[in-house]
């Protein structure tokens, strides 16, 4: 039988999608339940779009077809995201979902193509989001950005000088913890900023611990949020790091020596660092555990763990946010935006960055995805990078998008 087709909707500058009404909050709620199982029930959901959860309520919400048989939806979350200590307007594309009845027609992608669309227009310089297929996501411009080294290792083996008698329990982290993320996360670069309905979530999940780290004078500097789960046959706990946030080396040195003091209480600690952090070098031995020799006499160490896209969405403004130096200039392809595509050069005098006419082109156009990961990442030669007012921890300067959606 031929499974009937999705729903027509009105073609606008919103694609198929309109935005969601309160109405459409159980059909939704419904749809999110179907497509990602294993997380909220649909009455969780329900709640949540109703009263505003930590991403807000149904206001950030756009469906595609009618509420009596949604298609399809998604949220476009408004983040800010700090970039080389610079705050941008950030599109936050989130819980992507079309119904098994319309799935494999484009709808997907049109919905996303229509996301980016309503991101730029109100404002917003750059997209991000969590794909399930780098791929699906690579054809709308979006490129992978950020590499985390994921670190098991006993405590013990931790060889870290550093105060771990600074770090200490927190018994309400509500009163420490959302203020001092304010202050530190223009130095992190990739840092969300959170809204309290977000630290509620984040700091009330089930079995969430929060450590803080006082600096030289005794203020706090830093803050560690993880679990401890229980490792199967009697293996004893491991202690898994949600967030390392330190203001200072010290401040991060102080977490390491304390974490490698738990070594009687936990067998083990999963820990993801930036690859500049060079985790490694505290480590007696940086062997996984539980693993025999890879190649030859070289053995294996820390698992490498990719996730976010990212993707530019309005090239003038956000060249010209994350400024660089004058002169610089990289030639763009952007299938998706026509006012994108071109040869832009870094120019103080006319607002930052313009757009060179001259034609042809001069030099291979990068395609837009490509373009994106390397701005980020602070690999496009004289674009954005470490600038005067962005003073991370040494080796904290890689990219790391902190929240997940
Ligand atoms: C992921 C999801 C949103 C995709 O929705 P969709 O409407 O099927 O997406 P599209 O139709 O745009 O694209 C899916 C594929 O169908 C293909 N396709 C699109 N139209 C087609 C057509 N007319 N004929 C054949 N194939 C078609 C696309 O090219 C794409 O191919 P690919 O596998 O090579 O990437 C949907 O499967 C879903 O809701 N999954 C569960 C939730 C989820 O994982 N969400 C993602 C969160 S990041």
């Amino acid at each position: 039988m031929t499974p009937p087709a999705p729903s027509s909707a009105p073609e606008s500058s919103s694609g198929p999608l309109r935005p969601a009404t309160r109405d459409d909050i159980p059909a939704l709620a419904r749809l999110w339940a179907l497509a990602f199982p294993g997380e909220r029930s649909a009455e969780d959901r329900a709640a949540a779009l109703e009263d505003g959860g930590p991403w807000g309520g149904w206001e950030n919400c756009w469906v595609a077809g009618p509420t009596e048989r949604i298609d399809g939806g998604l949220r476009t979350l408004p983040l800010t995201v700090h970039l080389f200590g610079r705050p941008v307007p950030t599109l936050g594309v989130a819980a992507v979902a079309v119904a098994p009845h319309a799935r494999r027609r484009g709808l997907g992608g049109a919905m996303c193509r229509a996301a980016l669309r309503i991101g730029r227009a109100r404002g917003d310089e750059l997209a991000a989001l969590h794909p399930f297929r780098a791929d699906f996501y690579a054809r709308l411009g979006f490129g992978l950005a950020g590499e985390l080294h994921r670190y098991r290792l006993a405590p013990g083996a931790l060889c870290v000088e550093g105060d771990a008698s600074r770090v200490e329990h927190l018994a309400d982290p509500f009163v420490v913890i959302p203020e001092l993320h304010r202050v530190l996360v223009p130095g992190i670069h990739g840092g969300v900023s959170r809204s309290d309905r977000r630290w509620e979530a984040l700091l009330g999940r089930r079995g969430q611990l929060a450590f803080g780290i006082r600096g030289d004078g005794g203020d706090w500097l830093g803050y560690l949020l993880g679990t401890v789960q229980k490792r199967g046959r009697g293996r004893g706990f491991e202690f898994h790091v949600a967030e390392l946030a330190a203001g200072d080396a010290a401040a991060r040195s102080a977490a390491l020596a304390w974490l490698g003091e738990q070594r009687d209480a936990w067998a083990s600690v999963v820990v993801d660092a930036l690859p500049g952090e060079r985790l490694h070098e505290a480590l007696a031995h940086p062997s996984l555990p539980g693993t025999g020799k890879a190649r030859e006499l070289w053995f294996q160490s820390a698992t490498i763990l990719r996730g976010p896209m990212v993707r530019i969405l309005h090239a003038r403004a956000l060249l010209a946010r994350l400024g660089g130096d004058a002169g610089a200039s990289v030639t763009l392809d952007d299938p998706e935006f026509p006012e994108n595509r071109g040869r832009w050069v870094l120019d103080p005098e006319e607002g930052g960055a313009r757009r060179d006419p001259s034609t042809p082109t001069p030099g291979v156009p990068l395609p837009v995805g490509v373009a994106s990961t390397r701005l980020v990442e602070g690999q496009l030669p004289g674009f954005g990078g470490p600038r005067e007012g962005f003073d991370p921890p040494p080796g904290r300067e890689g990219f790391h998008l902190t929240d997940a959606f």
